[in-house]
């Protein structure tokens, strides 16, 4: 089993340790800085000894590796600065990801990608136009980040222990993304008998404003650390057939009362991809919030370059 990372920045550089640590399978680094794939790939070969893995890391700029890999995560793309919006990047991420699509195309079969090119919502749209992949073979990381970082901030704010938070987080992951408080959970009771309507309000404001204060706080660039763990989890739900439901950006085919439009939703992922887009019942104030996120990327879709 064989994983293309097409970007050996913070996110790929940190993602490829984490497969590699946790013994799932081999990576392939691909990056046009051919030495920055080098020195990550060796950096992270080194440390072999200490995880004990059975894998392998190779690194190079030559797409050609995606040919016989049975997934490919695509984290290459310009990052955030500070007062950036994800939508900012939209011009320069595209063209790259036009570029990267051009060249992997002929090289897609029936490998699972996974985007994570911000706004990632847009991007994992424009490579299905780019490529005509299968929609059950697209997967953008997004809805999960989020939803991690809704049940840390309940965690920290009310002191108890992160597995007993089960949070829901769907649509777009942007500032339209949409935690569903009456869904979400601590030890099973609904995070709206718990705590006040102030307290929702402000952890969900919290959650969608995460990323930007990361990116403030760094300076440079975007939060890693979480954005990888996420991408783990897909590919290990991938990997072991788990069947697991996770939340994630995909292409919505009339689910969702949604056509044509990437969008965060809860899916079941085994080894094939998404088997299934699980539908939660929303009730109608949810679903009007979730037309609104939908328009708000789809009014984007005029922002991508034109052939
Ligand atoms: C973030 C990037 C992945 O939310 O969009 O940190």
């Amino acid at each position: 089993m064989k994983i293309s990372i097409i970007g050996a920045g913070n996110v790929g550089g940190l993602l490829a340790g984490r497969i590699i640590d946790s013994d799932l399978a081999d990576v392939v680094l691909i990056d046009i800085k051919e030495n920055l794939a080098k020195a990550k790939a060796a950096d992270i070969s080194d440390s072999l000894y200490f995880s004990k893995s059975s894998k392998k890391i190779f690194a190079t700029s030559d797409f050609s590796q995606v040919k016989d890999s049975s997934i490919v995560v695509i984290t290459a793309g310009f990052p955030r600065k500070p007062g950036m919006s994800r939508e900012d990047l939209i011009t320069k991420n595209a063209n790259l990801l036009k570029d990267i699509s051009s060249q992997i195309k002929p090289l897609l079969e029936d490998q699972i990608v996974i985007i994570v090119t911000n706004p990632l919502d847009l991007m994992a749209y424009y490579f299905k136009k780019l490529t005509n992949i299968d929609s059950k073979k697209l997967i953008a990381m997004g809805s999960n980040l989020d939803l991690a970082r809704f049940a840390n901030l309940i965690a920290e704010k009310f002191n108890v222990n992160i597995n007993d938070i089960a949070p829901v987080v769907i649509a777009s992951h942007g500032t339209e993304m949409l935690p569903i408080e009456r869904l979400s959970r601590i030890s099973k009771k609904p995070l709206t008998e718990l705590i006040s309507d102030e307290e929702i309000a402000d952890l969900s404001r919290k959650t969608i404003e995460r990323g930007a204060q990361i990116v403030s706080l760094y300076e440079s660039g975007s939060a890693y650390f979480a954005p990888s763990a996420a991408i783990l989890e897909i590919i290990r739900a991938i990997i072991k057939d788990e069947k697991k439901i996770i939340y994630a950006s995909v292409y919505l085919n009339g689910e969702y009362g949604l056509k044509d439009i990437c969008l965060g939703v809860p899916i079941k992922i085994g080894k094939s991809g998404i088997e299934q887009i699980v539908d939660i019942k929303l009730n109608n104030k949810e679903k009007l919030k979730l037309l609104a996120s939908a328009e708000s990327v789809k009014s984007l879709i005029t922002k991508l370059p034109s052939d």
